[in-house]
């Protein structure tokens, strides 16, 4: 009989998003405090004569079929450390946004792995999942996690972190995406020539994490590919404005963006700012959601 296995994946946003100078291989150490958010892709597999992958959702047609997507490397990588082969066909459906600085393509691969991993009943450990994760890329073993975590290195060494409440936000979908890589290169250039400190986790925002203080977290949130970001998009300034005047306690582009984001104080305000976000023109969509979001699970 045919089975298929469904895992539900969260996107994150970046509480901190502290960045180094350029490593010789061409990463930056980062001091990376994620937060998964309640917007999910399904990542659903089902064996198959070869490997395909299909994507339904408003953006699906922005979405690599090849194996440029992380899920098919995936589960490419799981069956080859098995002596598999990887005969599945991957369904993503897809409601995070692409390209859009909140690991859409990072859930994927971690939604396609721990499917694969039921589907084949490899029984892989924790450990070697994670160990998967972090060579497919940096955001992708916390998206197998969730929840809260400090991401160190290139942001694949976690620790997971205490979180005492809910965190209400809303999240500004801009048209079209950001490529990471091209934002860190717009970090070196805008940062050449000066002194770019070691990265650190801010003592405060751990602590407003741990407090589940939202007033205090709003204070310190904080992304260093921001300028670099803003940069490569300034009309993103525009959308940040629009979701501070309309009442949100702070904004900044998520991860390396286009995507912005709103931390407000409660499920109502971010209702009105979502709406005043959707009325301003500054964006495509607006979306609302609380954190910490568990990791990835079976559904
Ligand atoms: O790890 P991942 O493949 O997601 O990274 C995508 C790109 O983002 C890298 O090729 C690199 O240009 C940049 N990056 C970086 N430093 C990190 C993480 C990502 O420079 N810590």
């Amino acid at each position: 009989m045919t089975h298929s296995v469904t895992v539900r994946v969260p996107a994150k946003v970046n509480a901190q998003l502290a960045v180094g100078a350029p490593r010789p291989d061409g990463f930056h150490d980062l001091a990376n405090v994620f937060l998964a958010v309640g917007l999910h892709d399904e990542v659903t597999v089902t064996p198959a004569d070869e490997l395909r992958v299909t994507c339904s959702g408003p953006d699906a047609d922005q979405v690599p079929l090849d194996t440029t997507n992380l899920a098919a490397r995936a589960a490419i990588a799981l069956a080859a450390r098995h002596g598999i082969e990887p005969a599945v066909h991957i369904h993503i459906a897809k409601d995070i946004p692409v390209a859009g600085g909140m690991a859409g393509g990072s859930a994927d691969g971690a939604g396609a792995l721990l499917a694969c991993d039921a589907l084949w009943s490899t029984g892989a450990t924790r450990d070697e999942l994670l160990a998967i994760c972090a060579q497919l890329g940096s955001d992708v073993p916390f998206s197998l996690i969730g929840g809260a975590a400090l991401g160190v290195g290139r942001g694949e060494q976690l620790t997971p972190l205490e979180v005492g409440g809910t965190f209400h936000w809303v999240f500004a979908v801009a048209d079209g995406g950001l490529s990471t890589p091209a934002v860190y290169g717009e970090f070196d250039r805008l940062t050449a020539g000066t002194d770019v400190p070691e990265p650190a986790p801010s003592p405060a925002l751990l602590a407003a994490l741990r407090d589940g203080d939202t007033a205090a977290l709003a204070d310190v949130l904080g992304n260093d590919l921001q300028p670099a970001a803003l940069s490569l998009r300034p009309s993103l300034a525009d959308t940040l404005a629009a979701g501070t005047a309309a009442g949100a306690l702070a904004a900044l582009v998520s991860g390396s963006g286009p995507t912005t984001a709103f931390l407000v104080s409660d499920a109502e305000s971010a209702h009105k700012v979502a709406d005043a976000l959707r009325t301003s023109g500054t964006c495509r969509e607006a979306r609302t959601a609380v954190a910490p979001a568990p990791g990835a699970t079976v559904v």
